[in-house]
């Protein structure tokens, strides 16, 4: 089994395409998955439904309470094999209606997370000598998007944070790898908020006339934090459906 014995962390494990990678790693074999998010009734209810998995309450945007979680986990563990780096929101709005609270608030969760998460992570695996990680960036990061200024941003800047964190954790012959994924749009809570006149057309224009399940894009996150990548690093995987290629 691909993820056997690993101990992950994965952001924004609640619900969405989270939940959905909290899933795979453990039906993968992951010794033990910690699903950080905000929301802790969905952090209660994942707890129950599966045996190997650890709420953990706090936002990645807390400094001190990310650099405790990591301390924590290894004290517990010895080791974080994976961070996957998927919590995220959006607040869009075209660019002359986006407010600095807007624009802040994104660069926030979807930029400064992903920092804070592999500062207090990324080290831990170069001394352990191995690692991965995985970040959610979007076909938005690659291509950009009408009212989502802020959210591109953010999923551009973690693609460029990813093949940075691929040179310099790979430093002193430790294999720690770093990818990212760009997922076109998936079928989760974040897009029921989406339109259907919005929709439409972005599902026409994939090649199977539908969006993505949130579990074929935890398969490709599984695929890049398991040893079967183990020659893959810095680089963007889209699944999008083919929406652009
Ligand atoms: N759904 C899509 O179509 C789509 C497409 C491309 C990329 N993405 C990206 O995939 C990731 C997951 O998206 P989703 O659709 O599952 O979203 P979602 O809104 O369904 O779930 C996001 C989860 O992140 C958690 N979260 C939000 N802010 C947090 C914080 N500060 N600290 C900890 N947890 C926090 C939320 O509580 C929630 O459980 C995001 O990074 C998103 O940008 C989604």
């Amino acid at each position: 089994m691909k993820m056997a014995g690993k101990v992950c962390v994965v952001t924004g494990g609640g619900r969405g395409i989270g939940k959905a990678i909290v899933g795979k790693f453990l039906e993968y074999g992951a010794e033990c998955v910690y699903a950080v998010d905000l929301n802790q009734e969905a952090l209660a209810e994942l707890e129950s439904e599966h045996a190997n998995v650890k709420g953990v309450a706090l936002s990645v945007t807390d400094t001190a309470a990310v650099n405790g979680f990591a301390a924590k986990v290894r004290e517990e563990k010895g080791r974080i094999d994976v961070l996957v780096n998927n919590a995220g929101v959006t607040k869009d709005a075209l660019i002359h209606k986006m407010s600095d609270e807007d624009w802040q608030f994104v660069i926030d969760v979807n930029l400064k997370g992903p920092f804070v998460m592999t500062r207090a992570i990324g080290p831990m695996m170069m001394e352990q000598g191995k690692g991965a990680i995985v970040t959610i960036s979007s076909v938005v990061g690659l291509d950009g998007n009408i009212g989502q200024t802020n959210y591109a941003a953010t999923k551009g800047g973690v693609v460029s944070m990813t093949k940075t964190w691929a040179r310099e954790f790979s430093r002193k012959g430790a294999n720690v790898r770093a990818n990212a994924v760009a997922p076109g749009y998936i079928n989760t809570p974040m897009m029921a908020t989406v339109p259907d006149k919005v929709l439409d057309p972005i599902k026409e224009k994939t090649y199977f006339k539908r969006l993505g399940e949130p579990s074929e894009i935890a398969e490709v996150v599984a695929f890049l934090a398991s040893d079967e990548s183990s020659y893959v690093t810095g680089q963007v995987i889209r699944a999008s459906g083919g929406l652009v290629i």
